[in-house]
């Protein structure tokens, strides 16, 4: 595990106190922070984003809980693919968007963790992953490319995520339509045009959710509030 996860990861780790309820996330930084998270003995209870990281914290012995409208999520903790100075994000490169986005957007607090690499100056370098329903995926592709094109990304190449032996499923069912860009103006506007789609189910845009972002150094993390 790389240094500067795991110096972001300790950073979001302090902020953990006892008889917290976690929305845990997904990928590499996340997986660093659930490992902190198992050997630091704090007594808490997550919420998983992904199947694959209620596998993890189930193997590391941290109690999960499922969610319900009484649920409440203190902290939610997550890695991300790109964030930019306002602190808006895109994630999703590992498919976990959907549910990522409803616990980070539930939680009361959401801190970002990632490597310094993710910082950008402006977003879109990190193709844009959009879960779409499966039915008729090929009507939603059609119409995600006009709207695309009457926000000014014509140029925009939209991939259906290859996986062995076909496409990439989400855990809900869903396929993932990745966005070569090149660079987002309005990433608001964008997201929202998106999500105006029928057959979109969501965007890896995470506009206005993130509360801090610490970015892992060789020395240490540096810290973001947004
Ligand atoms: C998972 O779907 C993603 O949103 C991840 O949080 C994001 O891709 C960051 O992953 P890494 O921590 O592995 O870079």
């Amino acid at each position: 595990m790389s240094t500067l996860k795991e110096n972001a990861a300790r950073a979001a780790l302090a902020e953990v106190e006892d008889g917290m309820t976690l929305g845990l996330g997904s990928g590499s930084t996340s997986e660093a922070f659930l490992r902190l998270l198992a050997a630091s003995g704090r007594d808490v209870q997550g919420v998983p984003t992904s199947d694959e990281v209620s596998g993890l914290a189930t193997e590391l012995g941290i109690p999960l809980t499922v969610p319900d409208e009484a649920t409440v999520i203190d902290l939610a903790v997550d890695g991300a693919d790109e964030a930019d100075p306002r602190g808006d994000l895109i994630k999703g490169g590992g498919a976990a968007l959907l549910r990522e986005k409803i616990v980070a957007s539930a939680a009361r607090r959401f801190v970002v963790i990632a490597d310094a690499s993710k910082r950008v100056g402006q977003l879109g370098a990190f193709p844009l992953p959009v879960e779409v329903e499966r039915f008729a995926w090929g009507l939603t592709v059609r119409r995600m490319r006009e709207v695309l094109a009457e926000h000014g990304y014509a140029e925009a190449e939209l991939t259906l995520r290859p996986a062995q032996g076909g496409f990439r499923l989400t855990d809900g069912g869903n396929y993932i339509v990745d966005l070569r860009l090149g660079r987002i103006t309005d990433a608001a506007a964008l997201d929202r045009a998106l999500t105006m789609i029928p057959g979109v189910v969501g965007t890896g845009l995470f506009i206005g959710v993130a509360d801090t972002i610490y970015f892992g150094t060789e020395a240490g993390a540096e810290r973001q509030d947004v």
